[in-house]
């Protein structure tokens, strides 16, 4: 059997931001968290400048930019406002995010069928830059073609409306949002894009995921920084690591 390639854990850490900002302050510091993460295991960190600034700051985004000895991936928005500041810090991977203020977190993928200007003209604009460009799609075979078509290297899968399907224990629902993703990552690879999946994403949900052989980095925040609070982010990124290593000993190259 050919071995899968390496699956890369990219930390978000944006929550550990929204918790410094409901004081006020500084503590807890988000990029501090981000190079224990790097000590930790991770591949690379991710962070989302929200256009509310909600959690992640531009000051954040600038130290981690300069002080993680990893890749950064900037989560963002399509806008110019927000194309003006990656192309300014020059981030190893932007990812293209829909983004509505009311929202409490990315709720639904890109509409790269229906913004295909605007999506298109923010990848190249990026790409221009040296900047690897992702968009955050749902499990959709139009929207993985459409992003093939505008000429975006990457896509990541919105694992979303799984993982709340397992999370409620409807086993239907989350076997066929499962096969979706499934189909979709399959139809990505066969174009030659590179697959990322994330949103909702636990020990067991990644564990499962990994199996999935073109999937090559899963992106983790909210429940890794919510274990935190009980072992440690250390210990749980360890965990998450080796779920992810274990689901990866079930993978069949493609
Ligand atoms: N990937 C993308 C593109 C996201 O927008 C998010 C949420 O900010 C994540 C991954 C991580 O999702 P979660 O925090 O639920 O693990």
């Amino acid at each position: 059997m050919v071995q899968a390639p390496h699956l890369r854990l990219g930390v978000n850490i944006d929550h550990v931001a929204t918790i410094r900002n409901a004081r006020g302050g500084r503590h807890p510091d988000p990029v501090r968290a981000a190079k224990l993460a790097v000590a930790s295991g991770a591949d690379g960190i991710t962070a989302h400048l929200r256009e509310d600034r909600r959690h992640i700051r531009d000051e954040d985004i600038t130290r981690l930019k300069a002080e993680i000895g990893k890749p950064l991936n900037f989560e963002m928005a399509a806008t110019d406002d927000m194309i003006a500041i990656a192309v300014r810090t020059r981030p190893h991977a932007a990812c293209l995010v829909p983004e509505r203020r009311a929202e409490r977190t990315t709720e639904g993928g890109l509409d790269v069928v229906g913004q295909r200007g605007v999506v298109e003209h923010a990848v190249r604009t990026l790409g221009a830059a040296g900047i690897r460009v992702s968009l955050f799609i749902a499990a959709d075979r139009e929207q993985v073609e459409a992003a093939h078509a505008v000429g975006a290297p990457v896509i990541e899968i919105h694992t979303g409306a799984w993982c709340e399907a397992l999370a409620a224990g409807d086993a239907d629902v989350a076997a066929r949002e499962f096969e979706r993703i499934r189909i979709a990552t399959a139809c990505a690879n066969f174009l030659g894009l590179e697959v990322h999946a994330g949103h909702g994403l636990d020990y067991a949900s990644a564990e499962t995921i990994a199996a999935l052989p073109e999937i090559v980095e899963l992106n983790i925040g909210h429940f890794l920084i919510g274990e935190a609070v009980y072992v440690g982010l250390d210990n749980a990124i360890r965990t998450m690591r080796g779920a992810m290593d274990r689901g990866r000993q079930n993978a069949k190259a493609a």
